[in-house]
């Protein structure tokens, strides 16, 4: 069992499954949507196939010869992430098409990286099509696994640049609590659960933040002279309906910010790297 085939490795969470899984002996084949995606990762591997679940032909018989297919593919929470297809279309379809082919291919383990709580939000497209996903999985006697991350650092990434130009923002108070995971320390759980059958595991940080202190963190690192700004959630809520109208992906992006600044989200405490010290090695500091 050591044939494995990565969907999303050139985003975040993929990217670190991907060298996860070469630095402990896979055999490693990633998919990009392009050449030239899959040759900047060959560092990690020279195997690569080039497939986009928006054009069903290229995923036909794509986990022929695998044995365990990861998918970490979906479309990116970030709001500079402007592409025309929703959350139901990549989330749900497209991995629902890879799961296809691999119950075709008789491939023996499916591994999904899904979001923390997702059943807990039916209300919500991002979190509904991820748990439908995982269901969808669960009732189709492959051997699978389910990682539940609440967040992993780089979905903080924005931050950054939102902190250099001083147009970082807390929204409402920002005292609400959650513990996000780095991606690598996700990777290992990830590629560990290769050794375990039909199991979820939910997986956070060891370091609780509240939300403004997430954005006290990156402004202090990036340009500690410029200050955060603050919004009041109500402010957003009222004009979502409008968003909802014109701009569907948007609405569903700002939706999923504001329910998950409002309560508190905090998942198992297994990732080890700290916020602070991710924060600073990719801001340069
Ligand atoms: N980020 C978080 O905090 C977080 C938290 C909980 C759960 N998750 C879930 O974890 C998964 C991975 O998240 P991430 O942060 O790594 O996302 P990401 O960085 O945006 O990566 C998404 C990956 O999916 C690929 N992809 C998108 N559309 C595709 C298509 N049409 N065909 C083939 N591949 C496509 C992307 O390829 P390109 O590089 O070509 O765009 C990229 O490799 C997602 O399902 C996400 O919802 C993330």
């Amino acid at each position: 069992m050591n044939r494995l085939l990565v969907f999303g490795a050139t985003g975040h969470v993929g990217n670190a499954i991907a060298e996860e899984a070469a630095a402990r002996g896979y055999d490693l084949t990633i998919v990009a949507r392009s050449r030239d995606k899959a040759i900047s990762l060959s560092g990690i591997t020279s195997q690569y196939k080039i497939a986009d679940v928006l054009i069903p032909a290229s995923i036909q018989g794509i986990t022929s010869g695998f044995d365990i297919v990861i998918s970490a593919m979906g479309k990116s929470v970030s709001p500079f992430e402007r592409s025309k297809p929703g959350f139901r279309t990549i989330d749900l379809e497209g991995n629902a098409m890879i799961l296809e082919d691999a119950l075709r291919q008789g491939v023996k383990k499916f591994i999904y990286i899904s979001a923390f709580q997702a059943e807990h939000y039916p209300q919500l497209e991002y979190f509904r099509v991820h748990q439908k996903f995982s269901e969808q999985l669960m009732r189709s006697g492959i051997d699978y696994a389910i990682i539940r991350p609440p967040a992993v650092f780089s979905a903080f990434l924005d931050m950054i640049t939102l902190a250099r130009k001083g147009m970082l923002t807390t929204i409402g108070p920002g005292t609400h609590t959650t513990n996000p995971i780095y991606e690598g320390d996700l990777a290992r759980v990830g590629i560990d659960s290769i050794g375990l059958s039909n199991v979820v595991i939910d997986a956070g940080g060891q370091q609780i933040y509240t939300r403004h202190e997430l954005n006290e963190i990156v402004q202090k690192i990036v340009e500690p002279k410029k200050r955060i700004k603050h919004i009041p959630a109500g402010l957003i809520k009222s004009i979502l309906p409008l968003v909802r109208v014109f701009d569907r992906n948007s609405f569903d992006k700002m939706s999923f910010f504001l329910e998950v600044m409002e309560e508190d989200v905090l998942a198992p405490r297994i990732g080890m790297m700290k916020f602070e010290d991710y924060i600073s090695a990719r801001a340069g500091k």
